[in-house]
């Protein structure tokens, strides 16, 4: 596993931190700033469900979008502004300079990585798909652009079921990438022929299986909603597994009032949107002996912050760049991933 550096676990725990001391005055401030900003710089916000509650209100109230990473990449590709401002993590902004070079995108930091992608070296990858030259190679969208470049598909949560079982259709054997759990998930699902590489995301492999059976006990009439990215034991025992977008439509259209959540605690902002008569918890991590309950929020997606949006509206700082050649050839799997969705009417 990897293990986070102590300087983005202080970075999260002051971002957040300063979020929570910040007063209402200060905070519509930053908001006003912002949403000047993105109309002189003819600008939008897109914005991951796992960003902080401001980000994602902001996003809102200014004709931006909250989605989950696939419709993050539909919704930078098809709006009219020339400026992307994105809220996530990197590697959503190397998407949107991908599919849309034209435009420029900026992002509140570049240090938002993510542990696939770091767990995932396109040195070492690439050596794995060489080795097996007969195998189509389906990436998870969590990934550097290199990455991307190597791959013949790219995927994200929502739609990989259906790209392996479509390519399992056409008798094709696969080299999944680079989350351990997402795949073993799909192979267990649909039987396809994957070779597996070993990255996992740090945030969801903690959910503990005991843990989430203990809370079911004290709540015996609550689902279970699990991210596919947690490990086996905790997939095992959910009510139902599947992408934000699609745990969120589940927390609306299930009858259960209360809803055990095994994902980043920043999809609670659109879960209690859409369903705020009900009850959500989320689902312990921490083992016998732990310092926190649950700490289910990812460290890169905290970075977030409304001074650093207001700074690189204003400045033009962190500019996302993809260098020409790796685009060129990124853009092809992510093409495929957008068009894949369309004739699917994802
Ligand atoms: P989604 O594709 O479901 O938005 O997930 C992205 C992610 O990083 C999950 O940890
Ligand atoms: Fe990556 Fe996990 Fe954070 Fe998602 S939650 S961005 S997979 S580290």
């Amino acid at each position: 596993m990897i293990l986070v550096n102590d300087r983005v676990f202080v970075q999260q725990h002051l971002a957040t931190e300063h979020l929570e001391k910040m007063t209402p005055q200060s905070k519509d401030e930053l908001k006003a700033d912002v949403k000047r900003l993105l109309i002189e710089q003819d600008a939008v916000l897109v914005a991951h469900y796992y960003t902080p509650d401001v980000i994602q209100e902001l996003a809102e109230e200014t004709g931006g979008c909250v989605s989950d990473s696939l419709q993050m990449a539909r919704f930078g590709n098809q709006h009219s502004a020339s400026t992307l401002l994105v809220a996530g993590v990197r590697f959503m902004g190397e998407t949107a300079k991908i599919l849309t070079p034209q435009k420029r995108i900026l992002m509140p930091t570049l240090e938002a990585t993510c542990s696939l992608d770091i767990g995932c070296p396109v040195d070492e990858f690439s050596a794995f798909c060489d080795q097996h030259p007969d195998r189509t190679v389906v990436v998870y969208a969590n990934t550097s652009a290199a990455v991307k470049a190597r791959a013949d598909w790219v995927v994200t949560s929502s739609i990989a079921l259906d790209v392996v079982e479509h390519l399992m259709d056409r008798s094709e054997k696969l080299i999944w990438g680079p989350d351990k759990h997402l795949g073993s998930y799909i192979q267990q699902q649909t039987g396809a022929d994957m070779l597996m590489w070993n990255g996992s995301c740090i945030v969801h492999e903690e959910f503990k299986a005991k843990g989430i059976l203990d809370l079911k006990r004290v709540y015996p009439d609550a689902a279970l909603l699990v991210h596919p990215e947690s490990p086996a034991s905790v997939v095992e025992i959910a009510d139902v597994v599947g992408s934000t977008s699609q745990l969120i439509r589940a927390a609306h259209e299930l009858p259960n009032k209360t809803l055990i959540v095994a994902t980043d605690r920043g999809i609670f902002y659109k879960m209690r949107q859409k369903a705020p008569e009900k009850q959500f918890l989320e689902a312990p991590t921490g083992g016998m002996g732990a310092t926190c309950r649950s700490c289910a929020h990812c460290p890169w997606m905290a970075l977030n912050e409304l001074e650093a949006m207001v700074e690189s509206l204003r400045d033009g700082s962190n500019e996302v760049q993809v260098e020409a050649g790796l685009a060129k050839r990124a853009m092809l799997p992510l093409e495929r991933m957008l068009d894949f969705t369309v004739n699917a009417s994802h």
